[in-house]
């Protein structure tokens, strides 16, 4: 309708929507607030922009220059107040979250829990490194096992009585759970030729249970086999492990013993840890404790896996190691292993 307006209603106009403005900016108080002051006069269909296109239809030219010169100002008046307004809004709006969402620092934090590794393998951990470094490759083997690897390889025949000192889990008549690593031995030498020099660590199981002895265990089977391995070699490569592990001023001695895959079979024994080798309760008062069996490879054994025994010789060794790891931190029931007990697990 601004066309039918005089030149003087215009310019009066112009004064009636600077002051409408002054007082709608005056009661902004959020930034939400402003948008609708803004969208008011300067938007689109805003007052101001109204009258920006009503200056085309004034005709006399004076008039139009000194209307265009007065829209100009009010249009400059009313961005300048609505930016001004806006900075203000946002400054106090900082403030305010600066206020409501400051923490507090002096608070103490939520401590986020770490896992760390079982004590069996970080042992395990040592001892393949201990063998790797003395250049013993690493091999795995099945833990459910056939009768053939478990017993009749290794020289352990049905009617054998050392059957009886490893109370088997038995799958099927001749299939069992590998109650020791040494399958693993016949294993190796059956895909490998000579020379080789292997451990394989693993878990084994026996239906037994009490302070030293669970279902499930771990074993770490060791293997030499060349052509002029002696018992000189055993001693050697043991005594090492076992300084390496235990302190290098450990007392170490072979005790002879027998499995039916050796020959001759030793045990090997450390001075006592907890006694030093004074007597006491754990060591039976003999100052001794076993760590290992070991011998030099039967060479029944040789035969049943294809080496020639008059060609070749080698040394083997079986060791636990949730014992080892109970002579090395003195721990007395090794039940504690496998209880998921945290207190106990934290300590290593
Ligand atoms: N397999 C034996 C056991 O579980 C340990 C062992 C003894 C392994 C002598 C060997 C060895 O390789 O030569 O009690």
């Amino acid at each position: 309708m601004d066309e039918l307006l005089s030149p003087e209603q215009l310019l009066s106009s112009l004064t009636q929507i600077e002051e409408a403005f002054r007082s709608d900016i005056a009661k902004v108080a959020t930034l939400a607030d402003l948008q609708q002051v803004r969208a008011k006069y300067s938007g689109k269909k805003g007052l101001v922009t109204a009258k920006m296109k009503a200056l085309s239809s004034v005709p006399d030219p004076v008039q139009k220059k000194e209307f265009g010169r007065r829209i100009n100002e009010l249009k400059n008046f009313v961005e300048d107040s609505l930016k001004g307004r806006e900075l203000l809004l946002k400054e106090g709006e900082q403030e305010r979250r600066l206020l409501t969402e400051k923490i507090d620092i002096t608070l103490p934090g939520k401590s986020v829990q770490f896992g760390r590794t079982h004590p069996i393998n970080q042992v395990l951990s040592e001892i393949k490194d201990i063998f790797v470094s003395m250049g013993f490759g690493i091999e795995d083997g099945p833990e459910v096992e056939l009768d053939h690897y478990n017993f009749e390889a290794l020289n352990i025949p049905r009617d054998h009585p050392a059957r009886d000192m490893q109370d088997t889990f038995y799958i099927s008549d001749d299939v069992v759970l590998r109650t020791h690593t040494s399958p693993v031995q016949v294993r190796v030498m059956e895909k490998t030729k000579p020379p080789l020099k292997i451990i394989a660590p693993g878990k084994v199981y026996r239906c037994d249970a009490d302070v030293s002895h669970t279902a499930m265990f771990h074993q770490v089977e060791g293997l030499m086999v060349d052509t002029d391995v002696s018992f000189g070699d055993l001693k050697g490569v043991l005594e090492l492990f076992i300084r390496s592990f235990f302190g290098k001023d450990t007392p170490v001695r072979f005790r002879p013993s027998y499995f039916p895959f050796t020959e001759p079979s030793a045990e090997v024994d450390i001075g006592c840890v907890f006694c030093k080798g004074a007597g006491c309760r754990v060591c039976k008062t003999t100052g001794w404790l076993e760590v290992l069996g070991s011998g030099l490879v039967n060479p029944r054994v040789f035969e049943m896996t294809g080496y020639d025994p008059a060609r070749y010789s080698g040394f083997a060794f079986g060791m636990g190691v949730e014992r080892m790891t109970m002579l090395k931190y003195s721990i007395d029931d090794i039940r504690l292993f496998y209880e998921n007990d945290l207190r106990f697990l934290r300590q290593f």
